[in-house]
């Protein structure tokens, strides 16, 4: 009987998940759910063939460099993969997966609830309604900002920005987007393509966010491209928390020239820019965008079958090439 892949799991995974990677695997769990930094995952891996890891999980080409021959595959649950340094896992021969499609709905739901947020002041009113402030029902206490109908820019048309805007278009609002390349008509269904980022933002009313964080876009939503936006716009964030510069992104909300912003991620989460709290016109989450059981299971899932088939001598369908 030839023995089962050893594989170490570095964070608490939904029930039905970790069940399956017990049968298929000789697996390590983390039941206690600690982030356990990398040097802590190196020493578990010694003697593993692969490492099942998360966001919370930094492998740069320093800690790949230290990761143990035995290891063959890194397999992230999750999309984005900016906490591994591809380059350097692909040039030690390691496969590295993601589980792209299956967080698509989940995470462009939590972008309309971060616009929609944002925009109507639903920090403010939960927070009048638990600290008892709820005065009388006036015709001016604060009024937020009307969504239907408004000029909602996206950054990055991939599959999560493809579906905000299917969304989107239920409260007839009108599409403009920014990509590196434009996509077919069947696909853009109407939503206005600007060539440049900078071309982009005088058309939003509001912005919502979804490239990944790459050298390219780290940053860029900056002063300059702030300064872009109409006066009173809306900025949404449930990519990742590095492409917005957070200075640039405070002083906007301080100084009014922003209306109000709706963020799911930030840079160094959870040890978020403590300004950010203060703030009576952010509507803030704590990175939820794939946070329904039925998505954690399904990247779960998709994160298995990846491993599956690379240890049954198969290239599993999520490998990523750079
Ligand atoms: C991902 O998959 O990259 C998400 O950020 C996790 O929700």
């Amino acid at each position: 009987m030839t023995s089962k892949p050893r594989i170490i799991v570095t964070r608490k995974l939904p029930r039905p998940v970790e069940k399956r990677i017990a049968h298929l695997f000789d697996a390590s769990f983390n039941p206690s759910d600690d982030v356990l930094g990398a040097d802590e995952i190196i020493a578990r891996a010694e003697g593993a063939d692969g490492v099942l890891v998360s966001p919370t999980d930094k492998f740069n080409a320093e800690a790949i460099a230290r990761l143990p021959e035995s290891v063959r595959i890194i397999a992230t649950f999750s999309v984005g993969y900016d906490h591994i340094e591809v380059p350097a896992a692909l040039k030690r021969g390691l496969a590295v997966t993601n589980t792209p499609e299956v967080l698509t709905n989940a995470t462009a739901d939590l972008a309309m609830l971060l616009l929609l947020g944002a925009a109507r002041g639903a920090y403010w009113g939960e927070r009048m309604v638990r600290e008892k402030r709820w005065g009388a029902w006036s015709p001016t206490h604060p009024l937020g900002l009307e969504v239907s109908g408004k000029r909602l820019g996206i950054l990055g048309m991939g599959r999560i920005g493809r579906a905000v805007a299917k969304r989107a278009r239920g409260f007839d609002m009108e599409i403009h987007y920014h990509d590196q390349f434009r996509l077919a008509p069947d696909a853009e269904q109407g939503a206005v393509f600007h060539a440049t980022f900078n071309d982009l933002l005088p058309h939003c009313d509001f912005l919502t966010i979804h490239c990944a964080s790459t050298p390219e876009t780290r940053g860029c939503v900056n002063a300059e491209a702030i300064a872009l936006l109409p006066d009173g716009a809306v900025v949404v964030n449930s990519a990742r928390g590095d492409i917005v510069d957070d200075e640039a992104l405070i002083n906007a909300l301080t100084s009014g020239k922003l209306g109000a912003a709706g963020l799911d991620v930030f840079k160094g989460e959870p040890d978020i820019d403590p300004r950010y709290r203060d703030l009576e016109n952010a509507f803030l989450l704590p990175h939820l965008g794939s946070a329904t059981m039925e998505t954690r299971i399904a990247m779960g899932m998709r994160a298995v079958d990846n491993l599956e088939a690379f240890f049954a001598g198969k290239t599993p369908g999520d490998s990523l090439k750079g």
